[in-house]
């Protein structure tokens, strides 16, 4: 029995090289890439995310910003293989969606992607009812739905319902870099129709210890930003400390309370519920915590077409930013919500890591998480964080 396996996911960035990665003695190797002209804190890129969650978003939607110059994204990857012998794809892990999709032949807008062929695998059970994924935007994928053979590094999982994605929208054509999605959010959030979980039938077939998973998304600085992911387990090298545990209020998305912000003396209370989101780049706040928290920032601005900015390069030191979840107090030093240059005008000014959005719902993304190693405990119910080291 495998106690635990590893998928080793990546940021993009503008490196290209190999990375190794290692646990439990495996290595495991996979490309970091570049990637370009894709940025999130336009009023229609959080539109389209938060669309995810039916939700709109504050700004105007019509509001677009044309980008020619050099902006770097992040979004963390990893490879999984479908079918037998697998064919491998590039996986955006994703905890705020609960199916796993892929490209597949024939598809009649999947140029640039990986595409599975259900002929060269024997494995393969169809399934062919219909599924969709829209978003608010307008994009969205749909498809058939199949049963495979999912591979996670090591481990598999025999007939796993997937999305088979026969048509894909141009945001999803114009990710190069990604392939499909692996959501591990609880299947009561399905548009496949999975029933469980792939984690929780890793854990049934034996395959994995617990059916836990641990994330690492390493900061762009550190290793330049490698991530991973493992399944059946935590990977204590990646934390300090203990995990703090904090349930899950509704098993749908990984959603649990939230109480609150802290900056310097300041502290507002807000009885809201967060979902944790390792898809979601931002910190996604309702604006009257999103104004307060760039108000207690100086340089910090407003303005329709770009959502918030801070200064790249703050003259004060900044301290932390805390956020309660559960209860419980998580302090992000607030220089790492400072992120990429904003405008090709003002080389002064950065994108905030955290936007707002017209919804009492929370979103602690990518930009949170870079802070926090996250541990999803699918059969209590739970999430583990804890700071996280490189
Ligand atoms: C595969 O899974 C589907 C959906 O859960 C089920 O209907 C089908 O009977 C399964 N096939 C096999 C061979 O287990
Ligand atoms: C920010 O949080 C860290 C981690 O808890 C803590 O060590 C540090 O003292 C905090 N800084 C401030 C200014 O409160």
């Amino acid at each position: 029995m495998r106690i635990t396996t590893c998928l080793v996911i990546a940021t993009v960035l503008s490196v290209s090289s190999t990375i190794h990665a290692e646990f439990s003695g495996k290595h495991l190797r996979m490309e970091l890439e570049k990637k370009t002209n894709k940025f999130w804190n336009t009023p229609e890129r959080i539109n389209f995310i938060l669309s995810k969650y039916g939700i709109d978003g504050e700004l105007d939607a019509t509001s677009v910003v044309d980008l020619n110059s050099v902006f770097v994204d992040v979004e963390y990857l990893g490879t999984i293989g479908v079918g037998s012998p697998p064919q491998y794809f590039k996986m955006n892990l994703d905890t705020g969606s609960a199916d796993i999709w892929i490209p597949t032949e024939p598809c009649d807008s999947c140029e640039g992607h990986k595409t599975f062929n259900p002929k060269d695998s024997s494995s393969f059970q169809p399934i062919n009812k219909a599924w969709s994924l829209r978003y608010g935007d307008g994009s969205g994928v749909n498809g058939v739905t199949a049963g495979d053979t999912v591979r996670i590094g090591d481990a598999s999982v025999a007939n796993q319902t997937i999305g088979l994605a026969t048509s894909l929208s141009a945001d999803f054509v114009n990710d190069r870099y990604m392939d499909g999605i692996i959501g591990l959010a609880f299947p009561s959030l399905s548009f496949t129709g999975q029933k469980q979980s792939v984690v929780e039938r890793l854990y049934e077939a034996g395959e994995i210890a617990e059916p836990v998973v641990g994330v690492f998304l390493g900061h762009i600085g550190d290793a330049g930003g490698k991530g991973e992911a493992i399944f059946g387990g935590v990977n204590p090298d990646h934390y300090t400390g203990d995990l703090k545990f904090i349930p899950v209020t509704v098993k749908k998305y990984w959603q649990v309370a939230f109480g609150g912000i802290e900056i310097g003396d300041r502290s507002i209370r807000n009885n809201a519920q967060a979902i944790i989101d390792t898809g979601t780049t931002l910190t996604i706040l309702p604006p009257t915590l999103a104004k307060a928290f760039h108000d207690a920032i100086p340089g910090a601005t407003f303005d329709n077409r770009y959502g918030w900015q801070l200064p790249c390069k703050p003259t004060t030191s900044l301290g932390n930013i805390t956020f309660y979840l559960g209860g419980e107090a998580f302090p992000v030093p607030i220089a790492d919500m400072i992120r990429e240059r904003s405008s090709p005008e003002d080389p002064s000014l950065c994108f905030s890591g955290v936007a707002a959005a017209n919804s009492d719902l929370i979103i602690m993304g990518d930009t949170f998480l870079r802070n926090y190693y996250s541990a999803y405990d699918y059969r209590q119910a739970r999430i583990g964080l804890a700071p996280s080291k490189a």
